[in-house]
C-alpha cells in the first residue's frame, strides 16, 4: 500500500523581509517557530522556546550558526537544535527552502 504524503510546504516570508542576523516568529498550527536569516544568507528554523526556561529564541542574538537565548545566554545551534556545552538540551528544527526570493517551511 502506498503511503500518503502529508508534507506541507508553507510560504512564510520573502527573503528581504528579514534582515540578516535577525529572526521572525512564524506560527504554523501548534508550532511557534523562530525563522533566522543567517549572515551567510541562508535561513534556519527552530522551535521558538528555549529548553531551559522558555526564553523566546527569536529575540536572541544570532552569531554564525548559533543563537544565544535572550534570557540566560544558552547557546543553541540553529542547524541541529543542540544546546552547546556546558548546558544541555535541544530544540526541534524545521526544514527551510528558498525559491524565487521566497522562504518556505516544510513540515
Ligand atoms: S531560558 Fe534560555 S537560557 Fe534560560
Amino acid at each position: 500500500m502506498e503511503k500518503t504524503s502529508l508534507i506541507q510546504r508553507i510560504k512564510v516570508a520573502a527573503v528581504d523581509d528579514i534582515p540578516q542576523k535577525l529572526g521572525k516568529t512564524v506560527t504554523i498550527g501548534p508550532h511557534e517557530i523562530a525563522l533566522f536569516h543567517l549572515e551567510t544568507g541562508e535561513f534556519r528554523a527552530i522551535e521558538n522556546r528555549c529548553p531551559h526556561k522558555g526564553g523566546v529564541l527569536v529575540e536572541g542574538l544570532v552569531s554564525g550558526e548559533h543563537v544565544f537565548c535572550p534570557m540566560h545566554d544558552w547557546k543553541i545551534n540553529v542547524n541541529d537544535g543542540q544546546v552547546q556545552k556546558p548546558d544541555n538540551g535541544c530544540v526541534k528544527t524545521f526544514k527551510v527552502e528558498v525559491e524565487n526570493n521566497e522562504v518556505f517551511i516544510v513540515l
